[in-house]
C-alpha cells in the first residue's frame, strides 16, 4: 500500500479518512508540517496538510528531497503554500468546496451570539444569574450586511442574511454575472453596512484588507465578522477600534497569528500572544478556533475529495482540483 503522511491530525480527521480509505497506508501524524517535521514524510508518496501547516520553500525543498510526489491539501485555502517554490517540482491539489453551508451557517452563529450576547447569557444562567442587564441586542431585520467576497460561502451567507430580512451589499473584484444582489465599491460597502463579513481568500491584494484606513470608513458601531483568514484583518487596528467603540463588536473564527494556538489546548501555557489575549478578553468579541468548517458533512467531503484527488493522480497523473 502507498504510504501517505497526514500532518496536524486530530481525532475528527481520522474518523472520516478511516471510513473512506481503502487504498493507502495513512500515517496519522499529530505534529504540524514545518521544516523540523518534514522528515516525517520519509517514505511517503504524498502529504495531506491542513490550513496551519507550513508549506514554504524550505518545507517544499524537504518534501522533494524525501521523494514526496504530491501535496494534497485537505482544505480550500492555499495561502500557506509557496506556489512559486512548488511550481514544476511538486503538484498541489486541494478541496475547493467541502461545505460552504458549514462556514456560512457558522458565520450567522457568530453574528447572533455577538448581537444577542448568547455567550454571556449562557454563563449567567449556569451561575443561576437570570438578570438581563447588559444583554440588549438589536433586530437584524432591516439592517445592512456588507459581504466581501461572493464565492461559494459568500453567496450562501447572502441567502441566510436575506432570510433574516436584511439588506445586502456586496463587493468582489470578480462579480458573479447576473447576480440578484447589488455590488458596490468597497468604500460604499464599508460606509453603508451595519455588519461587514469577510468571505474572500487571503492573497497579496487582500492582506490587511481591514486596516486602520478601511475601519475608519466603516459605520460607527458596526460589527465585523471574519470566518475567512486571519491575515485579512490588521489585528492591532481592530483591537483599537473595539476599544474606542468605533466598532461595536467582532465575531472572529480566524486570527492572523493563529498557527501556534488554534486547534490546540494551550490553557496551561503562559506564553500567550498579547493581541489574542486582549481580543478574547473583550466583552464585545466572540472568538472561535477556526471551527467554521467543522461539520460531519464537511469532514466527510474533505476526506472523500482528498482521497479522490490522490486516486486520480496515482492512477494516471490527473491533477484534480489543482492549485496553480
Ligand atoms: P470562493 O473561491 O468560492 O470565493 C472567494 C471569492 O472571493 C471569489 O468570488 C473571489 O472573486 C473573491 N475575492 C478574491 N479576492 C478578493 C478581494 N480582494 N476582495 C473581495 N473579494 C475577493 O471561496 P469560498 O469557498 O467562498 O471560501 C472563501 C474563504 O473562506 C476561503 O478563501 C477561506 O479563506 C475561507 N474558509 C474558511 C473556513 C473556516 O473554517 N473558517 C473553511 C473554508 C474556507
Amino acid at each position: 500500500m502507498d504510504k501517505i503522511a497526514m500532518f496536524d491530525t486530530k481525532p475528527y480527521d481520522r474518523t472520516w479518512f478511516d471510513q473512506l480509505n481503502t487504498r493507502y497506508h495513512i500515517k496519522y501524524l499529530e505534529p504540524k508540517l514545518t521544516p523540523d517535521t518534514v522528515s516525517l514524510a520519509h517514505g511517503c508518496r504524498a502529504v495531506i496538510p491542513f490550513v496551519n501547516d507550513t508549506l514554504d520553500r524550505t518545507v517544499i525543498d524537504g518534501l522533494c528531497a524525501e521523494g514526496v510526489e504530491m501535496i494534497a491539501l485537505r482544505c480550500a485555502g492555499y495561502n500557506n503554500v509557496d506556489r512559486a517554490a512548488a511550481a514544476g517540482r511538486i503538484p498541489v491539489v486541494r478541496v475547493p468546496g467541502y461545505s460552504p453551508y458549514a462556514v456560512a451557517e457558522f458565520t450567522m452563529g457568530l453574528l447572533l451570539t455577538l448581537n444577542r450576547k448568547l455567550h454571556k447569557a449562557c454563563f449567567r444562567t449556569r451561575d443561576f444569574n437570570f438578570s438581563l442587564n447588559g444583554l440588549v441586542g438589536f433586530d437584524l431585520h432591516g439592517k445592512t450586511a456588507g459581504i466581501i467576497g461572493t464565492g461559494k460561502i459568500g453567496q450562501i451567507f447572502i441567502q441566510i442574511c436575506r432570510g433574516f430580512g436584511m439588506h445586502v451589499l456586496a463587493y468582489d473584484p470578480f462579480p458573479v454575472p447576473d447576480a440578484d444582489f447589488s455590488y458596490v465599491s468597497l468604500e460604499e460597502l464599508l460606509q453603508k453596512s451595519d455588519i461587514v463579513s469577510l468571505h474572500c481568500p487571503l492573497t497579496e491584494q487582500s492582506r490587511h484588507l481591514i486596516n486602520r484606513d478601511t475601519i475608519a470608513q466603516m459605520r460607527d458601531g458596526a460589527y465585523l465578522l471574519n470566518t475567512s483568514r486571519g491575515m485579512l484583518v490588521e489585528s492591532e487596528a481592530l483591537l483599537d477600534a473595539l476599544k474606542s467603540g468605533k466598532l461595536a463588536g467582532a465575531g472572529l473564527d480566524v486570527y492572523e497569528e493563529e498557527t501556534d494556538f488554534f486547534f490546540e489546548d494551550r490553557s496551561d501555557s503562559i506564553d500567550r500572544d498579547t493581541i489574542l489575549s486582549l481580543l478574547v478578553s473583550m466583552p464585545n468579541v466572540v472568538l472561535t478556533s477556526h471551527q467554521a468548517f467543522l461539520t460531519t458533512e464537511a469532514l466527510h467531503n474533505i476526506a472523500k475529495v482528498t482521497l479522490e484527488n490522490l486516486d486520480a493522480f496515482f492512477r494516471d497523473g490527473t491533477l484534480q482540483n489543482e492549485v496553480r
